[in-house]
């Protein structure tokens, strides 16, 4: 699939098989998300890689929109530490990039994975820290729920002419 494609068939995907996903595979997610553009370069990401059942299984009480977690053979937590900052105010940008390319990978390995929401919800940044044992000055920022797919989603059409501006508003 070339990366066009890739893109413009992307879904999230909430339903897996039991399936796992290989080291292997982890690594080139991993790497396709600190591939990604950040602010004058400052990678402030930092992942945690969740393969523990009983660990999954908890995901869905700090945020019920990541139930599936616990049917899924792996979770990312991505969060962004601003200590790493160079460029101040923009690591929250800098992760949502990656984020975003590791979702793309997934789509590209034939894997399927959502992005269940974190950040800037208090509690659960302050739930996923717990249960991560995330640093102070670490943030979590997203949690991806990541597997082989068991559901096939339809590529959805979303261009909008409407909210395109040319040369001014
Ligand atoms: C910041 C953000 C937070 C999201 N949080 C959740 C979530 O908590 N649970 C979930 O099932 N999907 C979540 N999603 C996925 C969206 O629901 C999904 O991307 C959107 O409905 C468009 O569908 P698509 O990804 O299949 O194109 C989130 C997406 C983003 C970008």
């Amino acid at each position: 699939m070339d990366a066009l494609e890739c893109i413009l068939t992307r879904r999230s995907v909430r339903a897996y098989t039991p399936e796992p996903v290989t080291d292997a595979e982890i690594r080139t997610l991993l790497e396709a998300a600190m591939a990604a553009p950040s602010a004058c370069n400052q990678q402030p990401w930092e992942f945690v890689v969740v393969r523990d059942r009983e660990t999954l299984a908890k995901v869905g009480t700090i945020n019920p929109h990541a139930r599936m977690a616990a049917k899924a053979p792996l979770g990312i937590l991505v969060c962004g530490d601003a200590t790493l900052e160079k460029c101040p105010g923009f690591w929250v940008q800098d992760c949502a990039a990656a984020v975003e390319n590791l979702l793309l990978a997934a789509r590209a390995m034939g894997l399927g994975a959502v992005w269940t929401a974190v950040f800037p919800v208090e509690e659960r940044i302050a739930g996923y820290r717990a249960l991560f044992g995330v640093p102070e000055r670490v943030t979590p920022m997203a949690f991806l729920v990541v597997g082989h797919p068991a559901e096939e989603q339809k590529p959805a059409e979303r261009y909008n002419p409407q909210r395109v501006h040319r040369d001014a508003w």
